[in-house]
């Protein structure tokens, strides 16, 4: 069989870290792309690259990196052409709903005009398939829960949303028109070690520990499908394998299991070891009330079944958390 050598857009990141790592493990030679885009902290960045060498070293696969701005057009193919990539995960974005409010074109120049460039490059490239990141806010405040893939998704209410649904769009054209096959894998609000830091759970965990106040935006009755990582990244590499045999498809990746805001307070409270002191805010704009993933066409298609429940997925990420403090 031949050996897989895949791009990993967002290599630098949260979920494209702990995929390089995952591919490598299983013999792949992987090129990531990352602009350390001054989202969150570089320096975060720079030790999940170091990471990412470090897989390489305890292979059997191989890593190389570039340090590139997806959203130039020519440049990811100038870069990718003598690596001669047989696919495509990109998880680069600029992610999070709601600095995307403060900025809603530079989330487009990052998401919708990096994806198109990414699915160009793809095709020209000769990748057997591309897998995206999408996301759970796709589905705004009007779906029926749990959230099912075939549900209509034409009113997300943030800016972040309305790029992630254009990048599915955009995948379902370039897939008409190429055949290339394309997946589409809507996360549900992912946790676990390395965590980017402006999510809820990292952030809960630094500042309770730290007995600071933290801020609960509403009365704490929104609720979150949290998922580990590890469940996500074996949703990842499943649906790599899939993508051809589906030519074009969206899946779900996420727990089944929601939990509200303040449970989860209350959960963070007891793993970290302290209580929490807890200053009520205004419900944020953007925001979603829930959201609850129906796991029934990943598990089918993909033989998705997530493993890791709330509590034990936030033991790992706090004990990661002390042994790497950002
Ligand atoms: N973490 C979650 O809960 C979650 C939920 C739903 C969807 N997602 C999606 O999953 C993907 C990964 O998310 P994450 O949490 O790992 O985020 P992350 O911010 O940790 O990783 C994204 C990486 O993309 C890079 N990037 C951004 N713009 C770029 C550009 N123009 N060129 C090259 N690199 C660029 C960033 O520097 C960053 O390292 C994203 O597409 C995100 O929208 C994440």
């Amino acid at each position: 069989m031949q050996r897989e050598r895949i791009i990993v857009t967002g290599s630098a990141g949260f979920i494209g870290s702990h995929t390089v790592a995952a591919l490598i493990a299983r013999g792949a030679d992987v090129l990531g792309i990352d602009n350390f885009d001054p989202f969150y902290d570089r320096a975060i960045k720079a030790h999940n690259e170091s990471l990412n060498r470090a897989a390489a070293d305890r292979g059997p696969g191989s890593y190389t990196f570039a340090e590139l701005d997806l959203a130039e057009p020519g440049v990811l193919q100038d870069a990718a052409g003598a690596f001669e990539p047989t696919g495509v995960i990109h998880l680069a974005a600029r992610a999070g709903v709601r600095p995307s409010i403060e900025d809603p074109p530079g989330y487009a120049r990052a998401n919708v005009l990096a994806t198109s460039i990414v699915l160009d490059a793809a095709h020209r490239l000769g990748c057997s398939r591309v897998v995206l990141a999408s996301s759970s806010s796709v589905y705004g405040d009007s779906a029926e829960v749990p959230f099912s893939e075939d549900a209509p998704v034409n009113e997300p209410i943030s800016p972040y949303a309305a790029t992630k649904r254009s990048c599915e769009l955009l995948a379902f054209t370039h897939h008409h028109l190429t055949k290339q096959p394309v997946s589409c894998l809507r996360f549900f609000t992912v946790f676990g070690p390395r965590q980017r830091p402006d999510l809820a759970i990292a952030k809960f965990m630094r500042l309770i520990a730290a007995g600071e106040p933290i801020t609960m935006f509403g009365n704490g009755d929104t609720s979150r499908d949290y998922t580990y990582i590890d469940d996500i990244i074996a949703g990842v590499l499943a649906a790599y394998e899939r993508t051809p045999a589906f030519g074009f498809r969206v899946w779900n990746l996420g727990s089944d299991r929601p939990t509200r805001l303040d449970e989860l307070i209350r959960m963070i409270g007891e793993v970290v070891g302290r209580e929490p002191i807890i200053e009520r805010g205004e419900r944020q704009p953007g925001d979603v009330q829930r959201t609850w993933a129906d796991l029934t066409r990943a598990n089918a298609e993909l033989g998705y079944a997530p493993s890791t429940g709330l509590r034990e997925g936030l033991e790992k990420q706090w004990a990661a958390s002390r042994q790497n403090p950002d």
